[in-house]
């Protein structure tokens, strides 16, 4: 089959990004491996940034961020047995929602199928070929296992982590600047009403913990693992108990746990982003620790900058702004890694921490909630740096 843009990978990078070109008039073909059923139950993070949130608005795709979403306009950091709140809504006058990624999927494709996408479930993309002619392809089968081929006028990968589109642009498969951490994250969902008005980060000498939320009647929570942890190791109890010990001076609301998962921690920017008629967007390009809710967010970011430079493009034939995206996506992806870096140890305690190591990290988030300039420097980044220039 034959279009202008082929986008390899239907979450929320690969998704946004047909949106944004079918406003635009830019016809384009996505394919993902996976089925609509697993994209849209597929339990991912939370936190959108308001600029996220306007982004699918003004575009028409947030139909229920505002209705089954929740806006917080703050969080709270824990330690030492005591909560500080970082106030966003009064440090940077803005906030985040808590909106779960698998529902603005679910949006995102709505729409997208309302608005007659050609968007293929089951259909596994096996490499891109020839990224430096104007006519690059990708070679993938369809659901029967056929071979199927898209021959476009640019081709993206936004297919995630593991990407196949990734060789095409930096030679090979893993290539990029790497950082492993020696904890994962055990995540819960359980029935019970919230704990806390708002998401509460905690350091504590047994280890991390997030307080996160889905619902009235739903709460995600997570702790601090080693990353060979099974997650079936534990009972309900031992979970709660973990999870309790975590959060000192604050009382959980307990209740049944209907999923568990080991979610994997790193840090990822590949080599190039870039290749001739080649991008990578998204977990494609990078991978941040989940502390901090960078993900979703810094992939949508990316898609404004790729958008318009394929506007450029395709519709005026103007490849300046294709030749500046990478550096300008990497510009707001070295920030957002920092970031998430920086709150993952700040946050969470390593096996071999000594005692200077523990007393020290102390001592940063005091220097942290203690200044206004501290508060407002997490209260920026988390709420997200403005988005304004980028496309
Ligand atoms: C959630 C995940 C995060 O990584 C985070 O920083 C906040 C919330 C979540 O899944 O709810």
């Amino acid at each position: 089959i034959r279009t202008r843009v082929a986008i390899i990978g239907a979450g929320p990078a690969g998704l946004l990004l047909s949106h944004l070109l079918g406003i635009a008039g830019i016809e384009s073909v996505v394919i993902d491996q996976r089925s609509r059923e697993e994209i849209e139950t597929t339990i991912r993070a939370g936190i959108l940034e308001q600029g996220t949130v306007e982004v699918l608005d003004s575009s028409g795709a947030s139909s229920r961020v505002r209705t089954v979403g929740n806006r917080h306009d703050g969080i709270e950091l824990r330690f030492a047995g005591a909560g500080h709140r970082i106030d966003f809504a009064d440090l940077v006058g803005r906030g985040v929602w808590l909106y779960p990624q698998h529902e603005a999927l679910k949006d995102l494709i709505a729409v997208r199928l309302a608005k007659g996408q050609d968007l293929r479930f089951g259909v596994t993309a096996v490499r891109v070929e020839d990224a430096a002619s104007d006519r690059p392809r990708v070679i993938a089968t369809d659901a029967d296992g056929a071979p199927l081929e898209i021959e476009a006028e640019f081709v993206v990968g936004a297919d995630g982590s593991r990407s196949v589109a990734r060789e095409a642009v930096t030679g090979s498969s893993t290539g990029g600047y790497f950082r492993e951490y020696p904890f994962a994250w055990f995540g819960i969902l359980c029935e019970a009403p919230p704990s806390a008005e708002e998401l509460i980060y905690s350091n504590s000498p047994g280890g991390f913990a997030l307080i996160s939320q889905r619902s009235a009647t739903v709460q995600r929570m997570y702790f601090q693992c080693d990353p060979n942890a099974d997650p079936n190791a534990l009972s309900e109890e031992q979970l709660w108990e973990e999870l309790q010990k975590r959060v000192p001076g604050t009382t959980l609301k307990e209740g049944p746990i209907f999923q568990r998962d080991v979610l994997r921690f790193r840090s990822f920017v590949a080599h190039e982003l870039l290749n001739g008629r080649v991008a990578l967007i998204g977990d494609a390009a990078h991978t941040v620790p989940p502390t901090g809710a960078k993900g979703m967010n810094l992939a949508v970011a990316d898609v404004l900058v790729l958008e318009r430079a394929l506007r450029a493009l395709l519709l005026d034939n103007d490849d300046r702004l294709i030749e500046a995206f990478p550096e300008k996506a990497l510009h707001r992806i070295w920030k957002a890694q920092h970031f998430s870096w920086w709150m993952t140890n700040m946050l969470h305690v390593a096996p071999d921490a000594s005692d200077f190591d523990r007393l020290r990290q102390l001592g940063e988030l005091r220097s942290v909630v203690e200044s206004e300039a501290g508060r407002r420097f997490l209260a920026e980044a988390y709420t997200g740096w403005p988005l304004e220039g980028l496309a």
